[in-house]
């Protein structure tokens, strides 16, 4: 195991996309930013000058940050961010875990410019659990705003209103040739033909998640989210904004050139129709070699925008490997049960009061979560700081009745209370959650995502979760194991983790839009019995709020 160190210089840069000149916030000048490679075992130690203008942090999505809390990186959750000027040390050792993870600023809008993969090596090298590829290629898709990203959500945060849509998504930083001004800069990849490529897909999107497709060409899905599973054979990729998918990609077919494509997998509706969305699509290309140009490349048929089914599909029918690398077992015991609503709905909105519209408001058991401002999370539960936060996060929502017909649901639990409740748990806690979509204002597929540790998805379904016959779902033996969910449309999921690292874990919807008005809790895990089960304090550059 060795040291990587990088530097981060995080500042302005002026590109051009769309027919327009844009000033946004970029890490060494490239967007994406860098691609980050380690092996298993490695220490990485990121220095991050944040010249911006503005407050900065990076998380390291996926990564576990074992003793390594002080680096996780969620604004106000583990550290106070980076204010413009200063710099932070980001260093964590990545044990246990390899595949495609990537990072991202992690406050306001900003990862939807700050952002780069993490791709975790084997400590032996070509140790796959699949055949070595001849290429691996990071896939990250993206998406663009004809706007400064930090105003988009300031004014959403001031008016209570749905932020302004994304105008692109973009490849690898690139909308491609559907977009005005964008032909010239479309992404493209040269493959040898019978060769086998790696592609290692994240979908960095901030608001939505993508079906991604390449003309003629099936692929096969070896990992999720830094997990194996087992081969899985496929025209379509699906994922949620935070996952990762990993894909053998042959190039199997006549030489000549291919498109491939993402556009979104849009499942929120309201009152029954679709809410509003960017529909656009992106593409990039896949040329062969030796291909004669200019040959108009093949066009992939992607599925519809509101594919339910094609998408849960996909999310449902793949399984972990058992046995491959730093697999684990599903914990058979279960310590702490929660039952968690989750959902979007509107503020209360008294007349009396002045108030004209109501803001959009999001909430987990009834709860919706603000931010501590003073001193992070971490900072308060590692010095014992009272006043920061309560842990009285309900294990339960405070009312049963039916969370998916939106008719008997619009009253009980409506309007959420703005809290920063936690719930507070012993090391090595086996906890089991199940995730219940609600539809107070709507229902939508909301993605979420735990930091610090991987769970088990032991079961998905449509409606409301029952105990009676949804028990008997559990899958025990093979469940994927991930870092983010995609808790399917009007539906629920049941995920398994145990909670053997101390520190403070957010949980939270990664559509940031969510995040942003309240769809999110932590759980602050206590140290273990001995010296290595507990969490080193702060370095000493941590920025202070
Ligand atoms: Cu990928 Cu809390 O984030």
């Amino acid at each position: 195991a060795g040291i990587v160190e990088r530097t981060f210089y995080v500042k302005s840069l002026t590109v051009s996309r769309l027919c327009k000149k844009q000033v946004i916030t970029a890490v060494n000048g490239s967007l994406p930013g860098p691609t980050i490679h380690v092996q298993e075992g490695d220490t990485l130690i990121v220095h991050v000058f944040n010249e911006s203008p503005y407050d900065l942090t990076i998380h390291w999505h996926g990564v576990f940050q074992k003793l390594s809390n002080w680096a996780d990186g969620p604004s106000q959750i583990t550290q106070c961010p980076i204010r413009p000027g200063y710099k932070y040390t980001y260093k964590f050792t990545i044990v246990e875990q390899e595949g495609t993870l990537w990072w991202h600023a992690h406050v306001s809008y900003l990862r939807s410019t700050v952002y780069g993969a993490l791709i975790i090596r084997p400590r032996h090298r070509h140790s796959y659990p699949f055949p070595k590829p001849y290429r691996e290629v990071p896939i990250i898709l993206g998406e663009w705003w004809k706007a400064n990203v930090v105003d988009v959500e300031r004014l959403a945060a001031a008016t209570g209103a749905a932020p302004k849509l994304s105008d692109a998504f973009t490849i690898n930083g690139r909308p491609g040739d559907l977009y005005p001004c964008s032909k010239h800069k479309m992404y493209k990849l040269t493959v040898v033909q019978g060769k086998t490529y790696l592609l290692r897909i994240i979908n960095a999107a901030v608001n939505n998640q993508l079906f991604y497709k390449i003309a003629n060409h099936m692929m096969t899905v070896v990992a999720i989210d830094a997990n194996y599973v087992e081969p899985y054979v496929t025209d379509v990729v699906v994922t949620g904004p935070g996952q990762t998918v990993d894909v053998l990609l042959t190039a199997d077919q006549p030489v000549g050139s291919y498109y491939m494509a993402a556009r979104p997998y849009a499942s929120a509706t309201l009152s029954g129709n679709p809410v509003q969305f960017d529909n656009t699509t992106t593409r990039g290309v896949i040329v062969y070699d030796g291909c004669p140009t200019p040959a108009t490349p093949l066009m992939p048929a992607l599925p519809a925008f509101y594919d339910t089914p094609m998408a849960n599909k996909f999310y449902t029918d793949l399984r972990g490997l058992v046995g491959s690398p730093f697999w684990n077992p599903v914990p058979l015991n279960v310590d702490y049960e929660m039952f968690v609503t989750i959902g979007l709905a509107l503020e209360a909105c008294p007349a009396n009061n002045g108030c004209k519209a109501p803001k959009l408001s999001a909430s987990m058991n009834n709860e919706s979560f603000v931010k501590p401002t003073s001193v992070s999370l971490l900072q308060a539960f590692y010095y014992n700081i009272n006043g920061v936060y309560t842990t009285d996060f309900p294990p339960k929502p405070p009312i049963e009745f039916d969370y998916t017909n939106d008719a008997i649901n619009k009253l009980p639990i409506q309007f959420a209370p703005k809290s920063t409740k936690v719930t507070k748990l012993r090391f090595n806690t086996t906890v089991e959650i199940i995730f219940q979509n609600t539809n107070i204002l709507g229902p939508e597929n909301h993605p979420m995502h735990l930091h610090g540790f991987n769970f088990h998805v032991l079961a998905q379904g449509f409606g409301n979760y029952n105990p009676a016959t949804d028990r008997q779902k559990l899958n025990l033996f093979n469940p994927q194991i991930r870092n983010t969910i995609g808790v399917p449309v009007g539906g629920w999921a049941v995920i398994r983790f145990v909670a053997n690292n101390p520190g403070v874990w957010i949980l939270h919807c990664h559509l940031d839009m969510h995040l942003a008005v309240g769809l999110a809790t932590a759980f602050l895990v206590e140290n273990g019995p001995t010296p290595e089960t507990t969490l080193p304090p702060p370095p000493a550059d941590l920025p202070q709020c």
